[in-house]
């Protein structure tokens, strides 16, 4: 018997809360600002200096700031993978009300950067990186949608974060905006380019997170080969086998169909059991991979009896924080 550990992505799994926090977090200034924006825009007491372009036209600026809002602290929730998994269909009834928001805050970012007389700091670059970025959110947003529609959870994660990230640039622009101003001036140029790249960070720390999920996470112990990929290595399975797969959480029962109709099991102690016969070494690196990308940590994998051999994958104790196995 052969087995292989499973890594688990450090604070990811029980809770993942961090997430979330650090995210909001982010977006906290533009909130702060926005929220204060909303209650002199309703009339009340001018807790930030007043803009006649915002109050001549309110409503713009006003769903921006709501749907920037719902966006950013409902997307920041769905890095949440233990909340996710514990509450089932919280994703996809969420997932709806997010795209409709994110798109509230692309519209929106659109309009005001086409019909609003731009700020007097501001020049060209800024405004050809608003449009670029905030027709890019909405063909992330679209791209996403198209991905889930196909099952393809790797695509529609990997979309739906650049969506997130873009639009989170409006809180690291706080961050940009300062620095570039102290290092490169106040000119237009200087502050447009500084703004512009919060999008640059963010998205590349998108595609940090993206490929980082994507690292195959399956390591063997012993003698060099992953464990699955030993099996293989041997002349692969020449008749269809029996895997079950443990899960920590309550997936989803739509997981299933999208795991190659694999039969799921809700346990009492908290974990799902996913049964399904598999043709080959490909669909269980297939169903593994699938595990991955909706956040499910894996407690163990078992080919069942009838095989002729017997492999088992089991979840070896998260690693401590900072100890790179
Ligand atoms: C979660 C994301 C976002 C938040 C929280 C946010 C927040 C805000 C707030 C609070 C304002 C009003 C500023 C004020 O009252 O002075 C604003 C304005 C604006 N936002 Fe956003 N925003 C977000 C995303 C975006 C994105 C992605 C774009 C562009 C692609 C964008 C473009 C704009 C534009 C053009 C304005 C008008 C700026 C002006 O002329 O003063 N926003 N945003």
């Amino acid at each position: 018997m052969s087995t292989a550990s499973v890594r688990r992505p450090e604070g990811r799994a029980r809770s993942g809360w961090r997430a979330p926090l650090a995210l909001v977090a982010l977006a906290l200034i533009p909130l702060l600002a926005g929220t204060a924006r909303l209650v002199e825009l309703a009339g009340g007491p001018g807790l930030i200096p007043s803009d006649t372009r915002f109050t001549a036209s309110p409503w713009a600026v006003a769903m921006h700031i709501v749907s920037a809002a719902v966006y950013a602290v409902l997307g920041s929730m769905q890095f949440a993978v233990g909340f996710r998994l514990r509450h089932p269909g919280w994703h996809r009834r969420s997932g709806r009300v997010l795209v409709v928001a994110g798109l509230g805050v692309a519209l929106s970012a659109l309009w005001l950067t086409l019909f609003f007389p731009p700020q007097p700091d501001s020049g060209l670059l800024l405004f050809v990186l608003r449009i670029g970025f905030g027709s890019a959110m909405i063909a992330c947003l679209g791209l996403g949608v198209a991905a889930i529609r196909h099952g393809d959870v790797a695509r529609h994660r990997a979309w739906m974060t650049r969506a997130y990230a873009i639009a989170l640039a409006a809180g690291t622009q706080a961050f940009t905006e300062g620095i570039g101003s102290a290092l490169l001036g106040d000119s237009p140029l200087a502050l447009d380019a500084s703004r512009g790249a919060a999008w640059v960070i963010n998205l590349a720390v998108a595609e940090w997170v993206i490929r980082r999920a994507s690292v195959p996470e399956l390591r063997s112990e012993g003698r060099g080969a992953t464990g699955s990929g030993e099996r293989a290595g041997r002349g692969g399975v020449g008749a269809a086998t029996t895997y079950e797969f443990r899960v920590e959480g309550h997936l989803d029962a739509h997981w299933s169909a999208v795991l190659g109709g694999l039969a799921l099991r809700h346990d009492g102690d908290g974990t799902s059991t996913l049964t399904g016969e598999l043709a080959d070494q490909s669909q269980l690196h297939g169903v593994l991979a699938g595990l991955r990308d909706v956040g499910a940590p894996l407690i163990s994998v078992r080919e069942l009896a009838g095989s002729s051999r017997r492999v088992e994958h089991r979840q070896h104790p998260a690693p401590q924080r900072g100890v790179r196995e």
